[in-house]
């Protein structure tokens, strides 16, 4: 049952989505690009769920809150062009108004509707509410755990050398292999996420993924970052000095310390 109604999310969102596919082909391809990015989110949650052994009603609001975390960004791109909030609209609540304007949510128990919108509004904030109810950060984390992972594969698709650019992913940065905002370095050294704002290079949005080594919450999702080189790719792509070697050694550090520790 809950299959064939996920099912049915899944066709749901595949048909909003081309519904608001413009015609011209980068348009088309920066659209495509999310529809992908929201149908690997999903997998990615289940996975987290799957490994981290969540109960069965809080993986089914995790699954539909994946699938449907990032609708608001297909009206959101059609209106503005734009994967920035900061220069539209918020993404998460835009999509919350989709999910309740289409219906996309019918049939799921008003808890879990919820609890899913819930989650969408939540996954792109910049921190949690550390008293939030359970009933809505543990799909909230799952989520942005997930969103996380596939964020990286992207961005690392798209910072390497031989990569096309595109500004609308890499946000209009700058590309000057030596420049980083210090900042942002100091940010990381203290434990801290990085601050959006700060961004101005390349290789600030490089330490800026980097810093989110503080915001992953299971240790699942910390095992694939390592697992999968997405840390010591984005490293690799900084200028080698003292203060970057000091990053590299932070937060690889971060991430393993954290890897093998049970959830509670
Ligand atoms: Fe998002």
């Amino acid at each position: 049952m809950m299959v064939t109604e996920l099912e049915r999310g899944v066709l749901e969102l595949c048909r909003f989505a081309r519904d608001h596919y413009p015609q011209e082909q980068l348009e088309r391809a920066n659209m495509a690009l999310k529809l992908d990015h929201c149908l690997r989110v999903f997998q990615e949650a289940e996975s987290i769920a799957m490994e981290e052994k969540l109960e069965p009603d809080a993986v089914r609001v995790t699954l539909w809150a994946a699938l449907f975390h990032d609708v608001g960004r297909f009206p959101q791109y059609l209106a503005y062009k734009t994967f920035d909030d900061r220069k539209s609209v918020d993404h998460g609540r835009l999509g919350v108004r989709v999910l309740k304007k289409h219906g996309f949510l019918e049939g799921l128990s008003a808890q879990t509707q919820k609890a899913v919108r819930t989650a969408i509004i939540l996954h792109n904030k910049r921190f949690l509410s550390a008293s939030l109810p359970e009933w809505a950060a543990v799909p909230a984390r799952v989520v942005r755990d997930a969103d996380k992972l596939d964020i990286y594969k992207i961005l690392l698709q798209h910072l390497r050398p031989d990569a096309a650019n595109n500004p609308v992913v890499t946000m209009d940065l700058r590309d000057e292999p030596e420049v980083y905002n210090e900042e942002l370095v100091r940010q990381i050294l203290d434990g801290e996420l990085g601050d959006y704002s700060r961004m101005q290079t390349l290789n600030d949005f490089r330490l800026l993924l980097c810093s989110w080594v503080y915001d992953l919450n299971f240790s699942a999702t910390k095992k694939a970052v390592i697992q999968r080189g997405y840390l010591d790719e984005l490293l690799s792509g900084l200028p080698d000095t003292p203060r970057i070697r000091q990053v590299r050694k932070t937060v690889l550090a971060r991430v393993r310390e954290y890897a093998t520790e049970p959830l509670n």
